[in-house]
């Protein structure tokens, strides 16, 4: 399968409504883009997909929905006041700011090669006033980060559920920063979707659980899909861990720009309940009654990014292959292979053509489908180019209803996105039948 280069990718993502710029009448806004309605139907699967693994298919995680503005000693405790930063070069001639690590040469600048500054820490941190007047006193920061309300939220979520560790609480909701260089479309943004998870564990068992939770996090992306040889583990070293953590392992994918991380798993000690215990004044120590003992709870927490998931999700669905058009000749024809449980439909019903004959049960047949699966009703322009267009935004199935249909034998035709096989079955036998196929491309929940 080809993967596409990334100006190729943003394109079909603009041209097919899953992706557009941000404020794009105004010029745009570097780095932010808005979702549109094939792109927001793949990142609510995407994070539904992730919800469903780490929520609701699990006895010990719990979800949560914390504030993004919080009390300003959340971000003192949590060291993201202090810590929280990257290094920052500027070029005297141009003015342009730089990530040193995201340059070939760090002392040069790219645009006109002139000398860069030295390096200077930046706080990522976005800063805003709540109320009218803007001081100090009022100042607060959009969270970098979702982990932290679930900190903060410890004790009263342990004293209204009363779970024994381990346990975990699921976040998932939009975090903010002022990246120095936002890029490659939605990869890098300074305002993006977080899915998160704090794994709280007995000291001792943390290195069981880190490892555990790799291996989930690993497998989660690889069966929505996501071919084995683009992903790879990658352990931190030493002198890249966050200020938080003992170890990380990153997941990674083989992007066109080369590897980059889908989600990091890091064992956060007990650095955040500590902190907030210390900084706070509250008890944020676990209880363990077999024990008879207080003590602070280690974390393992899997760190995700939905929006680089879907973007993920969209790299490596995309293939191209010549196809024939019918009348003996072939185009290429562009596909999205998404996983079903992935794709922003499920099903299009195409009736053969806009006609008063077809229109009818067309719209009775979609009725029927739309009960049960994400679906689509087009029709407009010929059956094929409907087909191509759907085979693009990454559709599994098309029932199409035609002359044969209304006139002989109430049964519709599915065509499978993949093989372009078709074949019949009765319309009464439907959504049997398209369930068992979008099982056998893959899907678990129909
Ligand atoms: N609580 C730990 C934490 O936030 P992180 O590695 O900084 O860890 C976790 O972020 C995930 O959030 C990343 O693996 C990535 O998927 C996503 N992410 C982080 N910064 C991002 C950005 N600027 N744009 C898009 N996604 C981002």
């Amino acid at each position: 399968m080809a993967q596409p280069d990334l100006s190729k990718l943003v394109s079909l993502a603009k041209r097919r409504g899953f992706v557009f710029p941000s404020s794009e009448i105004y010029g745009g806004i570097g780095s932010s883009w808005d979702y549109g309605p094939l792109g927001v139907e793949l990142k609510r699967n995407v994070k539904e997909a992730w919800w469903r693994a780490m929520v609701y298919e699990r006895d010990d995680v719990v979800g949560l929905d914390s504030a993004i503005i919080q009390n300003p000693q959340v971000w003192v405790a949590s060291g993201h006041a202090e810590n929280f930063t990257d290094p920052l070069v500027e070029c005297p001639e141009c003015r342009k700011r730089f990530r040193p690590d995201h340059l070939d040469d760090p002392t040069k600048c790219p645009d006109d090669s002139t000398t860069l500054s030295a390096p200077r820490m930046f706080n990522l941190m976005f800063k805003t006033f709540v109320g009218p007047v803007e001081d100090s006193a009022n100042q607060v920061w959009l969270r970098p980060e979702t982990a932290q309300g679930i900190f903060i939220n410890f004790d009263n979520v342990l004293t209204a559920m009363r779970h024994k560790l381990p346990f975990g609480i699921a976040q998932i909701g939009k975090s903010f920063r002022n990246e120095i260089t936002p890029g490659n479309f939605i990869f890098r943004t300074r305002e993006f979707e977080q899915m998160e998870m704090e794994f709280f564990v007995k000291p001792g068992e943390d290195d069981y659980w880190h490892r555990h939770w790799i291996e989930q996090r690993f497998n989660w992306y690889r069966d929505l899909g996501i071919r084995e040889e683009n992903l790879r583990l990658r352990d931190h070293d030493p002198d890249e861990l966050a200020h938080y953590a003992k170890a990380t392992a990153d997941v990674e994918y083989n992007f066109p720009w080369g590897w980059g991380e889908l989600e990091g798993i890091a064992n956060r000690t007990d650095f955040d309940l500590s902190q907030h215990e210390a900084v706070s004044g509250k008890t944020m120590k676990y209880f363990d009654q077999e024990a008879n003992e207080h003590y602070f709870p280690y974390v393992i927490e899997p760190a995700a990014g939905a929006d680089r998931a879907a973007l993920t999700f969209m790299f490596d669905a995309y293939d191209e292959e010549m196809a024939p058009t019918g009348d003996g000749k072939e185009e290429v024809r562009t596909v999205l292979r998404f996983h079903p449980d992935i794709a922003p439909a499920q099903v299009a019903v195409l009736p053969l053509s806009r006609n008063a004959k077809l229109t009818p049960t067309a719209r009775d047949v979609h009725a029927q489908v739309r009960h049960v699966f994400r679906s689509q009703y087009d029709d407009a322009q010929s059956i094929g180019r409907r087909y191509r267009r759907q085979d693009e935004i990454g559709t599994p199935l098309c029932v199409t209803v035609d002359f044969q249909t209304v006139e002989e034998d109430q049964a519709v035709t599915i065509r499978n996105r993949d093989s372009m096989q078709q074949h019949r079955v009765p319309i009464a036998d439907l959504a049997d039948a398209l369930r068992s196929a979008l099982r056998d491309m893959g899907s678990t929940r129909v």
